[in-house]
């Protein structure tokens, strides 16, 4: 099975190292950003979703007007817009990208980020919505006659879309989450499934729990697993090291200067992702080949931020390990976004590709 990477769509160059130069939405630099990515191997970027930031359909629909070969995994949460609308925004995009979308479709980990946009449901209530909503944006992108629905969460009557997506049947459903209702949801409804990096075992855990969540959904697929990371490359071991700590004492700095994200807490995080990736990081710094806890330490386990530390071909086989877990997408990010961008793609990526390459012919002789 061919392995993808998915980078990261950023609209300005901000993270957890660096303040933004600019505005929230830097047209140039998301473009710039992009197409990076396209010309170094990527397959795949990811449009976000916070309460404040710029509104990602419409990020995605100028990039995908600007690059012709990239693909785009949008971040959705179904409080925002009606799931008949959502679903004729994403068919739109689909057709504006020549069929390049998968959406992915998340629940929110904060109640109080939450609210922030009239989202006063409790987190698995939130995810019940969520399974409605995907079950309804997939009929309304395939049903060419007008449907009524009468759910939980959702009821209209005698809906039929007059645009479709490019891609057929449909577009991919992609889902983020590590609760007991998350593995529901997802096992039930997606065809991705994605988790933060952790440690070998404990990513194998819950890939076992995301096809055993399929399974009782009465499913005879599962989902394909994504796993995130943010690589921290060099040309030696010790320069990378190095770089690493570096990197935190740079998010140390920018923390004395207040907080990272308006998104997530750098405590007590809410949501079962962050709280794992904690107490993986309070059980020690290093696991297994190149898995480093202290950035998500210092982040309070804000999303994808466990690092992969070494040099290229380090770091190579330490994705392959996760590759032989049964992960075919790889997401990445680095903390200067640009240029971790372009490195990550022109010495990690080859190597990983040639190397699945070899695996995958050894398996069909
Ligand atoms: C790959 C991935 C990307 C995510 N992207 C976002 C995002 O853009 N915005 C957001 O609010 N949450 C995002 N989340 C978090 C989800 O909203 C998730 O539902 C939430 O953290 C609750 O998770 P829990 O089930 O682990 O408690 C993402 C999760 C994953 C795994």
């Amino acid at each position: 099975m061919p392995v993808e990477f998915l980078g990261i769509a950023a609209t300005n160059n901000g993270s957890e190292t660096t303040p933004r130069s600019g505005g929230a939405f830097d047209k140039d630099y998301t473009i710039r950003l992009a197409r990076a990515h396209e010309d170094h191997g990527w397959d795949r970027v990811l449009f976000a979703y916070g309460s404040g930031t710029p509104e990602p359909a419409s990020a995605a629909a100028y990039l995908a007007s600007k690059l012709d070969k990239l693909q785009i995994l949008l971040a959705h949460r179904p409080n925002v817009s009606y799931p008949t609308f959502a679903a004729k925004t994403f068919a739109t995009l689909d057709q504006i990208s020549d069929g390049r979308l998968t959406v992915h479709f998340i629940t929110g980990g904060t109640d109080h980020e939450q609210q922030r946009e009239g989202d006063y449901l409790a987190k698995d209530q939130r995810y019940s919505r969520t399974r409605e909503y995907i079950q309804i944006v997939k009929k309304a992108w395939i049903n060419r006659s007008a449907f009524d629905h009468d759910g939980e969460h959702y009821r209209f009557a005698d809906f039929v879309s007059d645009v479709f997506p490019v891609q057929q049947p449909r577009p991919n459903v992609s889902f983020g989450g590590s609760s007991p209702a998350a593995y529901e949801a997802g096992g039930a409804e997606a065809d991705i499934f994605c988790l933060w990096g952790e440690p070998l075992a404990e990513t194998a855990q819950q890939i076992e729990s995301v096809k055993q969540a399929a399974k009782d959904a009465g499913r005879t697929d599962v989902p394909r697993i994504q796993v995130a990371f943010r690589p921290i490359i060099a040309p030696t071991e010790e320069l990378a090291w190095e770089k690493a700590h570096r990197t935190v004492d740079r998010i140390e700095a920018r923390k004395a200067n207040g907080p990272l994200s308006r998104r997530h807490s750098l405590t007590n995080p809410e949501n079962t992702g962050s709280q794992r990736l904690l107490a993986v990081a309070e059980r020690g710094e290093r696991f297994d080949r190149a898995l480093w806890t202290p950035t998500a330490k210092a982040t309070g386990g804000a999303g994808n931020s466990n690092a992969l530390v070494g040099t290229p071909e380090t770091v190579a086989q330490a994705l392959l390990d996760y590759y032989d877990l049964g992960v075919d997408i790889l997401s990445a990010r680095g903390y200067d976004l640009l240029d971790d961008a372009i490195d990550f793609g022109r010495y990690v990526i080859p190597l990983v590709r040639e190397e699945v390459a070899k695996r995958d012919r050894a398996k069909a002789a």
